[in-house]
């Protein structure tokens, strides 16, 4: 038995197949998370140069190259030997809107791969990093209509504080992780 559980690792190159074919499926599957899973980025241009995608990504962690109003932020790939499965953003410190809305940690799941258990772990795996990265405490938040990522949270032990009212959109629930 040479099963292994997958980990978190820096972008790189070794994921490109599985990365683009991520993408593919989320154009079909969960479209609006595309441009979230990318920010700026083209797609073309993801599959053009992507190792030049990877290092853009890594340069993130300092500062570098960011979209305007965005805050330091270390990308990790959820993976298991070339397969990407996910990946998770840790930012580095909460600017007004992060505080109220975004949190310090996203996550996403490859769709074809959700239900799985992976959203869990992804999450636990982030924690572990934010800690590395002195965060204390460690806020997540989700719409109320996202049930998956409301039980990745609870599953996880965050504390819940409040449900934010958000125009149009479902309430924004913020939890906690102190450690
Ligand atoms: C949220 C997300 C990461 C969950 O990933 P996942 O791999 O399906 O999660 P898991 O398999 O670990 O499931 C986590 C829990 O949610 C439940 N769940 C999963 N999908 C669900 C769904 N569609 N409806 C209700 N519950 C669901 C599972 O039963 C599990 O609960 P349990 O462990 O108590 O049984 C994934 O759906 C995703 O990437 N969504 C788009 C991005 C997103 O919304 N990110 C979070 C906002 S920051």
């Amino acid at each position: 038995m040479h099963q292994m559980l997958p980990t978190l690792v820096k972008p790189h190159s070794r994921y490109r197949d599985s990365f683009l074919a991520t993408l593919k499926e989320t154009q079909i599957d969960d479209p609006n998370w595309v441009k979230i899973l990318l920010r700026q980025v083209d797609p073309a241009d993801v599959k053009k140069d992507f190792a030049a995608y990877c290092q853009l990504l890594n340069s993130y962690a300092d500062g570098q190259n960011l979209p305007p109003g965005y805050v330091a932020d270390t990308i990790l790939w959820l993976a298991e030997g070339d397969q990407f499965i996910g990946q998770a953003s840790i930012r580095h410190r909460l600017t007004e809107y992060l505080r109220s809305y975004g949190g310090h940690i996203g996550y996403f799941i490859r769709p074809s791969m959700r239900r799985r258990g992976y959203g869990n772990l992804i999450l636990a795996l982030a924690i572990e990093e934010a800690k590395k990265l002195g965060i204390n405490p460690i806020l997540v938040t989700c719409d109320a209509s996202n049930l998956a990522s409301k039980k990745v949270i609870e599953n996880n032990g965050g504390v819940f504080e409040n449900a934010l009212p958000q125009e149009s959109l479902p309430d924004k629930l913020r939890y906690w992780f102190y450690y």
